[in-house]
This record gives structure tokens, sequence and C-alpha cells, in this order.
């Protein structure tokens, strides 16, 4: 059994007081849900205040992106090893770091490299875009992603993958459960082809795109579909709550 996954991607918002504020409106109703391992992403700058204020509960820290090298002359970068010990979980490959910061499949493939020699657990995200899904071109889109990412990468155990088709972020036109779930599936399929198949049934993977309180239920209740990497909604701590409350309860039927 694979335990679900839900993680709070705030993107660029909230500055420190606000994080503070808002990880205190759900700290404690986070923390008393069982079954799902939650996960907060909140910008470089508060990561640090996050952390203070969820020790010893069972909600987890991550950040939303990462350079993949060591130390030196990276002026405003953050190296995997600032980011160890501070977190566990490292966002990456997300679309709109490929969108508007030039990542590619190559430079993804480095930063899943460095995280996970330096102990971070990646969210690897993939996912199509508009005029790839029109196209019929999402299974080879995803694949490659995903291939390309993991080029040179021995076991990445603990691994998670996003699939966050790039229509259905931001823009409130969430994929079916239906088409995650097939899509997933044929990711897992693509891990089973380069780790084994105990390596693809053991890994979570998330749908990501518009998820809210009122369609969650709907991706978790697919077999292939292991939570979500939210947005938006992951702003809004009894949204939130409500995303991982009924993770948990639809997983325990
Ligand atoms: P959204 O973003 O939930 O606001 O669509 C998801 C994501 O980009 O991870």
């Amino acid at each position: 059994m694979r335990l679900p996954i839900i993680a709070g991607n705030w993107k660029m918002n909230t500055n420190i007081d606000q994080a503070v504020e808002l990880v205190k409106e759900m700290r404690d109703r986070l923390h008393g849900i069982d079954g799902v391992e939650k996960v907060l992403c909140p910008p470089f700058v508060s990561l640090s205040a996050v952390k203070g204020i969820i020790a010893a509960t069972s909600v987890r820290l991550g950040a939303q992106n990462m350079y993949y090298e060591e130390k030196g002359a990276y002026t405003g970068e953050v190296s995997p090893n600032m980011l160890a010990g501070l977190c566990e979980y490292v966002i990456l490959g997300h679309s709109e770091r490929r969108q508007y910061f030039g990542e590619t499949d190559e430079i993804v493939n480095r930063k899943v490299k460095a995280a996970v020699g330096a102990g971070l657990l990646p969210i690897l995200c993939v996912g199509e875009r508009l005029e790839e899904h029109e196209a019929g071109k999402t299974e080879e889109v995803v694949t490659r992603q995903v291939r390309e990412a993991l080029v040179g990468v021995d076991t990445p155990d603990g691994l998670v993958v996003a699939y966050e088709p790039v229509w259905a972020i931001g823009t409130g036109k969430a994929a079916t459960g239906e088409q995650a779930n097939a899509t997933i599936g044929l990711i897992r399929e693509t891990l089973a082809s380069l780790y084994g198949a105990d390596f693809a049934a053991g890994t979570r993977i998330q749908y990501g795109g518009s998820v809210t309180a009122a369609n969650i239920a709907e991706f978790v209740s697919q077999p292939e579909i292991d939570g979500a990497l939210v947005g938006g909604a992951s702003l809004k701590a009894p949204e939130f709550v409500s995303i991982v409350e009924q993770t948990s309860r639809v997983r325990r039927r």
C-alpha cells in the first residue's frame, strides 16, 4: 500500500509573517489526520520559520526549487546542501520553472541527481502543454520527461512524481479523474521499465492542476493516483485541510 501524499505548493505567495500565520492556521488539524503524508512547500525565505512551527508534528517540509551545483559563484541560487537538513522534499521541474525560467529536461535531470545526492526527496513534476494534449502527444511527452529526468539516476528511493497537465494548472480546468489515472498508469509503467516492477508499485505519483476541496475525492479514489500537488487551494487553510481529510477518508474505504 502506498501512503498517499498531499503537498501544498505555495508558489511565490506569502511573506514570512503571512507564511507563519497560514501554517499556524492549519498545523494542528493537519497533524491530527492519519493515513496521509502532508507536505508544505513555502517560499525559500519562509522555510526556516515554517520548520519551527511544524517541529514535533507529522507535517513535512519541502522547497519549491533548487540549483544543481553544490556551492560557488551562482548569485541568487540555493544549493541542495543548503536545503538538506532544512527540509525533506524539493519540487523539481515544475512547469512554471520550465516555462518561465527555461528549465529543460537536462537541467531537471541535473537537479534530480543533485537532490538525490544530497538526500533530498524530489517531487518530480511532468505534464504536457495544451497543444501537446490536443495533438494526442500526452503519453510521448510525459514518458520522455520522466525518462530524461532520471537518466543516470540509480534507483531513487522515495521519489515522488507529480503529473501536472500544464493546461490544468491554475486554470480551474482540472483533468478528469479517469484521464489523470490513465496517464499516471503510463508513468508507472515507465518507472517499471527503468527500475523494475517493485519500485514502480511502491512509488507515489500525484495528480496536480486545479485540485480543490470539491474535486480531490475524484482523484484520490482512482487506483493509480496517490495524492495531489496543490497550488492555489493550498493557500486557504480550511480548504487544504479538507483536501487532506478527504484523501484520508477515501483511502480508508
Ligand atoms: P494549481 O497549481 O493547484 O493552482 O492549479 C498546481 C501546481 O502548479 O502545482
